[in-house]
């Protein structure tokens, strides 16, 4: 205890002293005067004391009040930000056979404030239960395409249908319950490991341990002091653990799995994985992505041959779709060329590789 905390606490002392004291002292007298009884006494006494504490509680729950104030101020500021999208109200159609057509219709799409387009004649249908592979370079409009699917913004022209619907005109809420998603940028939270998982307080504990097996955080799991009660980061535990980008990608992908939606979306799930986990993920996407249908964004352009179908993105548009062999069969373009530069990435130092030849032969 520091000097300054030892003098605070002698002044609360002191307060205490004199505010009891004054009481007790105007029960004395009154007694001495013999205005008042005995038992009355006994009951006077225990009524101090629970004013006292009644009065205390009220001052701690003010002081906390001013505490929190400017985070609370933050916080309803956040909420208060007006939701400009057009929220509809049809109910999706709960379909136990997962039957979700999506359809991208002419779509084009500009970030608020930008000149650029971002997509542009974004034309693409995929059927239900499809694995779609998304490729193309950096900037290109793939996690753009993903954004415009899940909502998050609505297209500047055109339209996305599901089912044949404006997904507009969907309850929004219900709409955003369809997507399971982990995005590039995972964020995770300060809370415990089995939270962030089900993201919710309240869990089934069985499940998130099973998705965090498919997900591939087992062996790390059982490194944890406190398993899915260990608290992440230690912004708010000191006792929390600290997670490399690859482990937040795995426990972003058992959130993602937990969450069981029609459609699950990983934009590139492995970009901060190692080899090892990264060939895990590849090789169990299937039992991953289940009867769901599934939007992969990758630059690891072998893990899209296990996809049904391919769209190139190059500039904002979509300049090829297909699949694996088809799009190399073509010969020339831009997937072809994606997929050579990493060919020949994997064999440097050997003979130069002919461009498509390379896998066809
Ligand atoms: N919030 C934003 N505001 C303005 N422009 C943006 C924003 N986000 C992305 N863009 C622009 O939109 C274009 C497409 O970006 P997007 O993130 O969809 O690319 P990407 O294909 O996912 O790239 P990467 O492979 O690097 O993830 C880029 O030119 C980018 O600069
Ligand atoms: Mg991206």
């Amino acid at each position: 205890m520091t000097f300054r905390q030892f003098l605070s606490r002698l002044a609360d002392l002191a307060v205490i002293l004199l505010r009891d004291g004054a009481a007790y002292a105007v029960l004395i007298v009154r007694a001495v005067r013999g205005g008042v009884s005995v038992g009355s006494i006994a009951r006077y006494v225990s009524c101090i004391a629970l004013l006292m504490a009644a009065v205390l509680g009220l001052v701690d729950s003010v002081q906390r009040t001013l505490v929190n104030d400017k985070y609370l101020k933050r916080y309803f500021s956040y909420f208060d930000i007006p939701n400009g999208m057009y929220k509809g109200s049809l109910t999706v159609e709960k379909r136990d056979d997962n039957e979700y057509n999506v359809e991208f219709k002419d779509v084009s799409f500009r970030y608020p404030n930008a000149q650029a387009w971002a997509l542009r004649h974004v034309n693409l249908k995929f059927r239900v239960g499809e694995k779609l592979a998304v490729v193309g370079m950096n900037g290109s409009g793939k996690t753009t395409f993903i954004k415009l699917l899940c909502r998050l913004y609505d297209p500047t022209e055109g339209v996305i249908l599901l089912n044949g619907v404006d997904i507009r005109k969907y309850d929004y809420d219900e709409y955003m319950s369809l997507f399971s998603v982990v995005f590039q940028d995972v964020k995770l939270f300060a809370v415990s490991l089995g939270q962030n998982v089900a993201a919710d307080t309240d869990f089934d504990r069985e499940r998130v341990n099973a998705c965090l097996a498919r997900a591939g955080f087992e062996r790390r799991e059982s490194t944890l002091p406190k398993g899915l009660d260990t608290p992440l980061y230690k912004d708010y535990d000191k006792d929390g653990v600290e997670i490399s980008g690859g482990e937040a990608q795995k426990i972003a992908l058992a959130r993602a799995l937990y969450k069981d939606a029609p459609f699950i979306i990983l934009d590139e799930p492995t970009a901060a994985l190692d080899p090892v986990s990264e060939y895990e993920v590849y090789s169990h996407f299937n039992s991953i992505a289940g009867d769901k249908t599934a939007v992969y964004v990758s630059h690891r352009l072998a893990s899209c041959r296990f996809c049904d179908k391919i769209a190139v993105f190059d500039a904002g548009r979509i300049v090829q779709t297909g699949r694996h062999e088809e799009l190399l069969a073509a010969g020339g373009g831009k997937y072809c060329g994606l997929w050579n530069a990493q060919a020949q990435y994997f064999h440097a130092g050997k003979a130069p590789v002919t461009p498509c030849l390379y896998y066809a032969g």
